[in-house]
């Protein structure tokens, strides 16, 4: 039982029962034409995209696989690649970010310590390029990495037994974004810059801005803060996005898990899953601010898509509201085709909604305050229809739904408040419940939208029946890569239509429905997902431990990093990790020589105590591969990878 996995937490929507139930033939592939397939590269390319970080990429021929020969499974406690390849470990839980202290083996460091160090639970990451002789550098830039979550075990030296002040204090201070200047040598080794005027660590207790339509109203204000303006602390920061003008979106998931919530919650609180037995980290014991039994604002201050500028060190986060409140995964940015600002968001707990915001305004290289467009604009939930169509059905104060309207009768009396409760907004919308929404990618040649619904072990319950054509698994253990395309290849369109790409799954299972339909190596539970300059998809794995019977852990392994070529579907196994771990953040360097990738939680407790039929997940990552590690326990940590031959991973 991982308190911080959304597989382990019950689901929060009522409206998850309903919906239709049963499916003529629930494996049908909704195949897109290859016309609509091949057009609207122009568009987004004319809009300004690839992103400034890949630029120079833009209208290269799509990549072929011919480079990744599939590795083959493994469940031993290394990081497996092609022989072509070589990983470099870059930077590890306790690594100093500039000037700090190295991490103690035995993680005796204390706060101060830890402030100074890389968090822990490494995710969502970018690399950010310095521009150099007016080109944007390969070789140095600023690398920002999430730390999603502590393990109050490995966290302290005698483990999470005893709490106290010092120890919450600790795990805050693991939490949150680390921001550090990295460079390539001559020889094509990387090292983390130390010191730097760039590096900062940003915590759960570092002052945030709050921007958008929930700035300063009364359901932000707290003892604290009277004004409802600025937020101590961004935790649980899983995926990401980037923005034109080169900032970080770090987004907040899980944050209802780090609040006391009351015995008897109310509806609101139901549907964000705040509970008595929350606050299972236990800040609140030591951090009143986390009991909301006697701060009941407190738990709408988080749950944000958060934009820091990597470059401005000075600069506070900025808790950017316009965008939602929700278990945010990602928050993946494009540009429309008249240059409005549109982000695509996932909710990830089952029964979820997609999410996409259209600014208002449109980008202009070089504008002042260029995040502000991220505070005025349209709010939409995503309905997959039965016959391959979708609608994005705004979120607009007033807005009417047969369910009702986001109105002052529905308790909404501002845009600021359906912001809060974005989940309500999008109920009463009638938005499709899907299968745990993750990671989202764009397509940088043809706009195509893609997510990963990494699985939902509840679809079709007896307590929930509800089956859709997006979400067609029932007992969805291994989850399914969707994507869409907006109407006219347009981002800020309000139609589209989509289709499965694949539903992920073991083809030797028992069960022919979680057989999956993945062409080449398999894989399950789909979660990181990105796409390279030349339009190739890379696919990374979390399959819970927990969750992994014998069976399918001796067929599909260790967590795992795949690369798919999404025209013919072929997709092969390029990286395979240690024990216990997931695969999760990756960033390119411009040229494509460098592949930075995220090994998170390596030896998450399997709990085989309780249930032998579950795999051990004991790991001594990174020490075991990497001498140079600091030992003593796992690590979560960042790889940099490189060809050997010198070549770009990325050719
Ligand atoms: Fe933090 Fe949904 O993964
Ligand atoms: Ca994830
Ligand atoms: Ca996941």
């Amino acid at each position: 039982m991982n308190a911080f996995d959304p597989a382990d937490q019950p689901p929060c929507n009522p409206f998850a029962e309903a919906l239709p139930a049963g499916l003529a033939d629930p494996f049908r592939r909704r195949l897109l034409s290859a016309a609509l397939l091949g057009s609207g590269a122009a568009a987004l390319s004319a809009a300004g995209i690839p992103l400034p970080a890949l630029a120079g990429s833009a209208g290269r021929a799509a990549g072929s696989l011919a480079a990744f020969g599939g590795v083959p499974v493994s469940q031993d406690d290394q990081v497996h690649l092609g022989a072509d390849y070589v990983a470099q470990l870059l930077y590890s839980w306790g690594d100093p970010v500039s000037n700090g202290p190295r991490a103690a083996a035995d993680a005796a460091d204390n706060e101060n310590a830890q402030l100074q160090q890389a968090g822990m639970h490494h995710d969502g990451m970018h690399f950010f390029p310095f521009v150099e002789r007016g080109k944007p550098s390969s070789t140095h830039g600023l690398l920002c990495v999430n730390h999603e979550y502590t393990d109050e075990g490995l966290l302290h030296a005698d483990g999470s037994a005893n709490p106290s002040p010092a120890k919450v204090a600790k795990s805050k201070a693991a939490h949150g974004v680390s921001v550090i200047e990295i460079r390539r040598d001559a020889e094509g080794a990387w090292q983390v810059v130390r010191p730097s005027r760039w590096a900062r660590r940003i915590t759960a207790d570092t002052p945030c801005r709050v921007a958008g339509p929930a700035r300063g109203i009364a359901a932000m204000q707290t003892a604290a803060d009277r004004r409802g303006e600025v937020v101590l602390g961004t935790f649980n920061n899983c995926a990401m996005g980037v923005t034109p003008w080169g900032t970080y979106l770090t987004c907040e998931e899980n944050f209802n898990n780090y609040f006391k919530g009351p015995a008897t919650p109310n509806a609101d609180q139901k549907r964000y899953g705040l509970s008595a037995k929350g606050g299972g980290i236990g800040w609140h014991r030591f951090d009143e601010r986390f009991d909301s039994t006697l701060h009941p604002n407190e738990p709408n201050r988080f749950g944000w898509v958060v934009e820091i500028d990597p470059q401005r060190p000075d600069l506070p986060p900025v808790k950017r509201t316009a965008l939602g409140r929700c278990k945010h995964e990602g928050a993946t940015v494009t540009l429309a085709r008249d240059g409005r600002v549109v982000v695509y968001m996932g909710d990830d707990e089952r029964f979820e909604y997609v999410y996409k915001f259209v600014s208002q305004r449109r980008y202009i290289a070089g504008e002042r305050d260029p995040g502000s467009l991220l505070d005025e604009g349209t709010l939409y939930a995503a309905r997959f229809d039965e016959d391959g169509s979708g609608r994005w059905l705004p979120l607009r104060h007033g807005e009417k739904y047969p369910r009702g309207g986001l109105t002052v009768d529905h308790g909404f009396a501002n845009q600021g408040e359906v912001a809060i409760r974005c989940r309500q907004a999008a109920d009463l919308a009638g938005a499709t419940p899907m299968d745990r929404p993750e990671w989202i990618a764009v397509h940088p040649h043809s706009g195509e939208v893609y997510v990963t619904l990494t699985n939902n072990d509840q679809r079709g319950s007896p307590e929930r029946p509800g089956i859709n054509a997006a979400n067609p698994r029932p007992r969805n253990v291994f989850g399914q890569i969707v994507r869409w395309r907006e109407q006219g290849g347009d981002a800020a369109a309000e139609s589209f239509s989509w289709d499965i790409f694949a539903l992920a799954g073991d083809p030797q299972h028992p069960e022919p429905a979680q057989q999956g339909t993945v062409r080449g190596d398999a894989y399950g539970s789909p979660d990181g997902l990105w796409f390279d300059p030349s339009g190739r998809l890379w696919i990374q794995t979390d399959v819970s431990t927990s969750a992994m019977h014998r069976g399918d852990y001796q067929r599909l392994g260790n967590n795992q990093m795949l690369v798919a070529d999404v025209a013919s579907g072929e997709t092969r196994r390029f990286l395979t990790g240690p024990r216990g771990c997931e695969l999760t953040g990756i960033s390119a360097t411009p040229d494509g020589r460098t592949l930075f990738v995220n090994i998170q939680h390596p030896g998450e407790p399997a709990n085989e105590q309780s249930d032998p039929q579950r795999p051990t997940a004991v790991s001594a990552w990174p020490a075991n591969q990497f001498p140079e590690a600091v030992g003593g326990r796992p690590r979560s940590a960042t790889l940099a990878i490189r060809r050997r031959d010198g070549r770009p991973v990325l050719d």
